[in-house]
């Protein structure tokens, strides 16, 4: 999966164990999706994920890896990422904008990009299809990048990774879920809440002013293809500009989290926050008290690799500071059977399929 700030691997563990204390395979909406981490697992846990994510990267990674079925799409995928991992570069805008005008990519990687995306667009396959084959893209594009896993700035000097031949993966495809088939929606959460209706909602909304977009243009330009204006050293699309989250605003996220607390339509709430966001956790307990009962439990793990050595401008000026080295994320329960949450005295034995993290420790609180 792509690197990505906020991405919960550490907080699997720990979130697992509160989808099994809450029981049986049903459906799950996950309405702040990012790199459908959260969403993959439960669905390979049997659960009916109907995942959301206003950026249009996001919401190509939930189409591939909630939506789309092993048993329908692994062996065509298969010989389309074969036959796409074999095309000679062909310089284009990607080339220009990424490796040129700015260094997230070594150029023979970017041409490589370039002319796979053209032979993608040109299938014009259907759209699960076209989200694993972009996935695989995406996430090869990844491996080969030149960054700290934030798309803001690129790093002075070539990562040892950047100077690797790209190579396409055939994504993790599940087979359809027991409890029925999952989607993939690209709406604004206040919006996707008033739609789509679950059993349990888990919600994992940004928590400062860093904006998804801006972090991550470069995925939302491949994903759309669409050539954009851009602007600064970073190359970043002009409508990141424009297109905001109140999620992201200090002034407007206490009221739009409460907005949404208001409308979800599932009777139970998962909630993770980390405890530097905007809203402190008596905040967050106040708030979701209108829906029952409300667990608290804690999490303490190591943060992110950009937290951890600093974030670097192509200048070698430093733009964003080495925060303090273990985070805090808190999970919240509210609702129906929040009180088997509670029931949860110590994290149990993970089972072989659970993601792990030395790093992390969970504290039930
Ligand atoms: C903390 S991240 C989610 C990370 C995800 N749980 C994971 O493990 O990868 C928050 C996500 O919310 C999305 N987002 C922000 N504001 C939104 C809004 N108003 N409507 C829908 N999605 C939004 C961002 O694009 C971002 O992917």
């Amino acid at each position: 999966m792509i690197k990505y700030i906020g991405s919960k691997r550490a907080l699997m563990p720990a979130l697992l164990d509160v989808f099994d204390a809450l029981g049986e395979a049903r459906t799950v909406l996950d309405l702040f999706s990012g790199t459908s981490r959260v969403g993959h697992a439960l669905k390979r846990r049997g659960h009916r994920v109907l995942a959301n994510d206003h950026n249009a990267y996001a919401a190509t990674l939930a189409r591939c890896y909630v939506q789309a079925d092993h048993e329908e799409l692994a062996v065509v995928a298969a010989r389309e990422i074969a036959r796409l991992d074999a095309l000679p570069g062909q310089p284009g805008y990607f080339t220009h904008t990424f490796c040129e005008e700015s260094r997230f990519f070594r150029p023979e990687n970017g041409a490589r990009v370039d002319a796979i995306r053209d032979a993608i667009a040109a299938l014009s396959a259907p759209p699960e299809l076209e989200a694993v084959l972009l996935t695989s893209l995406m996430e090869a594009a990844d491996r080969v990048d030149s960054t700290t896993g934030l798309q803001m700035a690129y790093l002075k000097q070539w990562a040892r990774r950047a100077h690797n031949p790209l190579s396409l993966r055939l994504p993790e495809l599940l087979p359809r879920a027991k409890a029925g088939k999952g989607e993939a929606h690209a709406l604004d959460v206040l919006e996707a809440a008033t739609k789509l209706e679950g059993d349990v909602a888990y919600l994992d909304p940004p928590y400062n002013q860093h904006k998804y977009l801006g972090n991550y243009h470069v995925w939302e330009t491949l994903v759309r293809w669409d050539a954009p204006e851009y602007y600064g050293v970073a190359c970043k699309r002009v409508d990141c500009r424009d297109r905001r989250s109140d999620f992201n605003s200090r002034p407007r996220h206490e009221a739009a989290l409460e907005q949404l607390i208001e409308r979800v339509r599932a009777r139970t709430l998962v909630v993770s926050m980390s405890d530097e966001g905007y809203v402190t956790r008596a905040t967050m307990e106040r708030m979701l008290a209108r829906r029952g009962e409300v667990v608290t439990l804690a999490v303490d793990y190591k943060r992110y690799v950009g937290a951890q050595i600093g974030i670097h401008a192509p200048s070698g000026e430093k733009v964003g500071e080495v925060g303090a080295l273990r985070n805090r994320e808190y999970i919240f329960v509210a609702g129906e059977g929040a009180e088997r949450v509670r029931d949860l005295s110590a994290p149990r034995p993970k089972s072989a399929d659970q993601e792990r993290d030395p790093q992390t420790e969970i504290k039930w609180l």
